[in-house]
């Protein structure tokens, strides 16, 4: 018995061996016939400060909801594979990609040549500006540069962030920073600070949605240039960026992008 089965073993991994030597001329059923597994669709972890409405916010659920997400579902539709969003704090969010915790992050992020040195991005999905929100009885603030000798209020590590340190400095005491850009505004509605500057979308839909207090806004598209928004990943993961080029360039080919954009956002003029 014992014997039997061993040479019929050995005979068998002789011929499995003989056969390969054959290379694929040969009759032998072919590897894939073999596993006629189903196709597996990769879910990959999405990370998003959802402190962002229009773009990312958490519904009555607790669930992770907004355009970015209707936006990446609808990418990943097209792309073949599935998305879990997952709340992360904006600051440190991008660690998230590098440590592996995170496949991506779809979070309003701006495109910019700093953060390309230390992650890779798909192509912009979304144009936006900075905008300033002057807090009420501010009177004297006509254009970016009036900001100068006031408190502003901003979100940590934001391009806001970034250009307002360039009119007042880096370390300027007049930079109040705060972790959300939802706590930024609060605390110009409350008069702790006479101006907030962050993405336009953003802050326009805080004001709508909010008593706010007779917060204004002010656009100044000569001191701010245009953003772009773009889904980050992991340096060097072009695989993954391929992918999320090829799903943006297929929605905004069907109209399936411009649905979204309309549904937050009215008819793209
Ligand atoms: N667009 C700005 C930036 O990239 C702000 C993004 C903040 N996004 C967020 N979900 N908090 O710096």
């Amino acid at each position: 018995m014992t014997i039997s089965r061993r040479t019929l073993l050995v005979s068998a991994l002789l011929s499995a061996v003989m056969l390969s030597a054959c290379g694929k001329k040969e009759a032998a059923p072919a590897p894939a016939a073999e596993a006629p597994a189903a196709p597996q669709v990769k879910e990959y972890v999405v990370g998003t400060d959802a402190a962002y409405a229009p773009f990312e916010f958490e519904n009555e659920k607790k669930e992770v909801e907004g355009f970015d997400m209707d936006v990446l579902r609808a990418v990943a539709d097209k792309a073949g594979f599935k998305v879990k969003f997952v709340n992360t704090p904006w600051e440190g969010i991008f660690a998230t990609l590098a440590q592996g915790d995170r496949d991506m992050v779809i979070s309003a992020v701006t495109i910019t040549d700093e953060r390309k040195q230390s992650m890779d991005f798909s192509d912009p999905y979304f144009e936006a500006r900075q905008l300033i929100a002057i807090g009420k009885g501010v009177t004297d603030v006509k254009k970016f540069a009036d900001l100068k000798g006031k408190k502003v209020a901003v979100q940590t590590g934001t391009t806001g962030d970034e250009v307002v340190q360039k009119l007042l400095g880096k370390t300027s005491a007049d930079i109040k920073r705060f972790e959300s850009t939802p706590l930024a505004l609060k605390e110009l509605e409350s008069g702790g600070v006479q101006a907030v500057v962050a993405d336009n979308g953003v802050v326009i839909n805080y004001l709508k949605n909010n008593a706010s207090n007779g917060i204004a806004t002010v656009a100044d598209n000569d001191s701010f240039a245009p953003e772009f928004y773009g889904i980050a990943v992991k340096k060097g993961n072009a695989e993954l960026q391929g992918k999320l080029n090829e799903g943006i360039k297929a929605i905004k080919a069907d109209g399936t992008y411009d649905k979204i954009y309309a549904k937050y956002f009215g008819e793209k003029k």
